[in-house]
């Protein structure tokens, strides 16, 4: 796109003001569609952070983290008061310059999904604003896990969780996507633990517990990462490598092999990896995600780790992130299908890639499948507006924008596009759209203005038969959505058959069956299954003590509802150990189904509740009817 084109976008998203000033002064009429982040309380346009020096220090015995932001700011139009966002921060000291005496500063009263606003008096020329601070017990980006539930067992642990809005409860920042910022960090934390974050890292533990990190690249808050535990390093490729606890390296190291080869597929699809190096941390089983793409640093659950490298598509996800979210930046909350819908589709091309069409044809059609549900249960429960791509946030925690939508129906969204303009067309439009945008916002407008002008308005055809509008803006799931086909699944759903038909489980034919097809025929069992039924196909398949937890998980959904016994010792060993989200949803509400089963869950819940970290714990509280004071 010429750079002329590109001021005028920049333009429309009127919240550049982290932008250089000669950006700023490109504003017209139309910037009026100014998108202000309503979950951040600072001011973009007025005066905002540009570097962080962070200097913190970790508690493992009080669980929590001293520490100084330092700041430094550019005050655009030469206000004179900076906003930053905090949540549960215990706010010590405020210094302007580096000066002796410190400084007045005003927190807000907390409200309840932002948190405290954090205003802070400055002058035209302030340029650093220093913050001494402490977490609190409140500061639900942290989990600090006692040794008990690590895999070692033998040291503590700490991880960060700051997407969405957490980043504010761990460090007062101006937590939104559309402020980025580089950072350094000095970190100590107690000897004989390694401190990483989404930055430059450690591969060795350091002799006295002091870490320094650096992030060159300007991140958005919502990248902030930190993760303290005993933890190893084994390399695997040229920029690629894994970080887990002595117990568990091994199994990384042979689960993520595929690493470098993804990094290299990425980068030949849609350019250069801008990050330096890649590498995952295997975390503790209560991380509430499948991943995080913190920055040359994803976070990761330990229930991929399979054994057989079949759940690595997770990895393909959070590195297509490095394009998709890190690079180029939903520009607020509601235009995270910009993020996640992209990410998806470009996770997906990387299957393709490497382990073929067909493969790649299997994990679209789960992704269907979860679609379709998706949208039955938000209509089922009064959320139909929530079925949009661009979704509607004011007043609402950006949690709960977070449904299958923007993965789902935003990946069908541009698999679409590429059916209808050709990959050809479809993947240089891309490129460059990463190129252009690359370490700035977007938002859905914007990405409409910008598709329509630069790849659609060759052709009025196209436009007519995507309907983008209709798929973005309007809710459910247009009937142009590509239809794919498996000949795998096929097959799975022919043995499905055979078995209704009374073919015993043992002798079917699975020998080649990977990961999505055990899925699709899990996910295909009637909903009411015998017991001497479960009894054959835990025997011939051994689904309850599968190590692969995904196949568990869809199976535990399945035999719950059908009072399975033999299932129960294993389900709630599952739900006590793992804290993924993902998994909890799904198979606590099976368990509700019954009248029984509500109080087994609650007995169940109140056993593993305190291995959960707060947005798993929020999410079930809410599911589990518990108010804040009971829980
Ligand atoms: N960035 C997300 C996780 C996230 C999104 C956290 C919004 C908080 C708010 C991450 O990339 C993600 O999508 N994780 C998925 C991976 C899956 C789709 C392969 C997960 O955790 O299940
Ligand atoms: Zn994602």
């Amino acid at each position: 796109m010429k750079k002329i084109q590109k001021l005028a976008i920049i333009a429309v998203l009127g919240l550049m003001a982290c932008d250089t000033q000669s950006k700023s002064d490109q504003k017209t009429e139309e910037m009026e569609v100014k998108q202000n982040d309503p979950h951040s309380y600072a001011r973009a346009d007025e005066a905002v952070v540009k570097h962080l020096n962070w200097q913190a220090d970790v508690d493992f015995e009080a669980k929590r983290i001293m520490a100084t932001a330092n700041w430094d700011i550019e005050n655009i139009s030469g206000v004179d008061t900076i906003y930053f966002d905090t949540k549960n921060l215990n706010i010590e000291e405020v210094r302007l310059d580096g000066a002796e005496q410190a400084s007045t500063f005003v927190l807000h009263p907390e409200e309840d999904i932002l948190g405290s606003k954090l205003a802070i008096p400055i002058q035209a020329e302030t340029q650093r604003v220093s913050i001494k601070y402490h977490t609190t017990k409140g500061a639900d980006a942290l989990q600090f896990l006692d040794p008990q539930q690590t895999a070692d067992k033998t040291h503590p642990f700490l991880f960060t969780q700051s997407q969405a809005i957490l980043a504010r409860t761990w460090l007062p920042c101006q937590d939104s996507p559309g402020i980025r910022f580089s950072y350094e960090a000095n970190v100590k934390v107690p000897e004989g633990m390694m401190a990483l974050m989404s930055a430059e890292n450690p591969t060795e533990v350091s002799a006295n517990g002091a870490y320094k990190f650096t992030m060159d690249q300007p991140v958005p808050s919502y990248l902030m990462a930190l993760a303290v535990g005993k933890l190893e390093y084994a390399k695997i490729g040229e920029v690629t490598g894994v970080y887990a606890e002595p117990s568990v390296i091994e199994a990384a190291a042979y689960e993520f092999a595929e690493m470098q080869n993804m990094v290299d597929t990425a980068e030949a699809l849609y350019g250069d990896y801008r990050w330096g190096k890649y590498d995952v941390i295997v975390l503790p089983p209560s991380f509430p995600f499948g991943g995080m793409e913190n920055p040359r640093l994803t976070f990761a659950t330990p229930t991929i780790i399979a054994g057989d490298r079949s759940l690595t598509a997770l990895i393909a996800h959070e590195l297509a992130h490095s394009w998709s979210g890190n690079l180029v930046t939903n520009a607020n909350w509601e235009d995270i299908w910009l993020n996640e819908g992209f990410t998806v589709y470009f996770e997906n091309r990387i299957m393709e890639e490497i382990y073929g069409k067909d493969f790649a044809n299997m994990l679209a059609i789960l992704s269907y499948q979860d679609l379709l549900e998706e949208i039955d249960w938000l209509k089922s429960e009064g959320r139909l507006n929530d079925t949009r791509l661009k979704v509607d946030l004011e007043g609402r925690d950006p949690d709960d924008g977070l449904t299958g939508i923007p993965y789902d129906k935003g990946f069908f969204l541009l698999r679409l596009i590429e059916e209808t303009v050709g990959r050809e067309k479809w993947d240089a439009f891309l490129n460059t759209y990463f190129n252009n945008f690359a370490f700035e916002v977007m938002t859905t407008d914007a990405f409409v203005e910008y598709i329509n002008e630069e790849l659609l308005s060759e052709n009025e055809a196209w436009k007519k038969s995507i309907r983008l509008e209709e798929w973005i803006f309007k809710p459910g799931l247009p009937d142009n959505c590509p239809d794919i086909e498996s000949t795998k699944f096929k097959a799975v759903e022919a043995q499905l058959t055979d078995w209704k038909g009374g073919k015993e489980a043992s002798t079917l034919e699975t020998e080649y069956w990977m990961t999505p097809e055990w899925l699709h025929f899990v996910r295909l069992l009637p909903d009411t299954l015998s017991v001497d039924q479960m009894t054959a196909l835990d025997e011939a398949f051994n689904f309850t003590n599968s190590g692969n937890s995904e196949i568990q998980a869809a199976w535990f959904e399945k035999v719950i509802p059908n009072n399975y016994q033999a299932a129960k010792v294993a389900t709630e060993n599952f739900l006590v150990e793992v804290g993924r989200r993902k998994f909890l949803v799904p198979i606590y509400k099976a368990i509700l189904k019954s009248e029984e089963g509500k109080k087994r869950a609650l007995t169940i819940y109140q056993k593993a509740r305190p291995n959960y970290h707060a947005v798993s714990r929020s999410t079930l509280d809410d599911l589990l009817g518990l108010s804040k004071s009971q829980a």
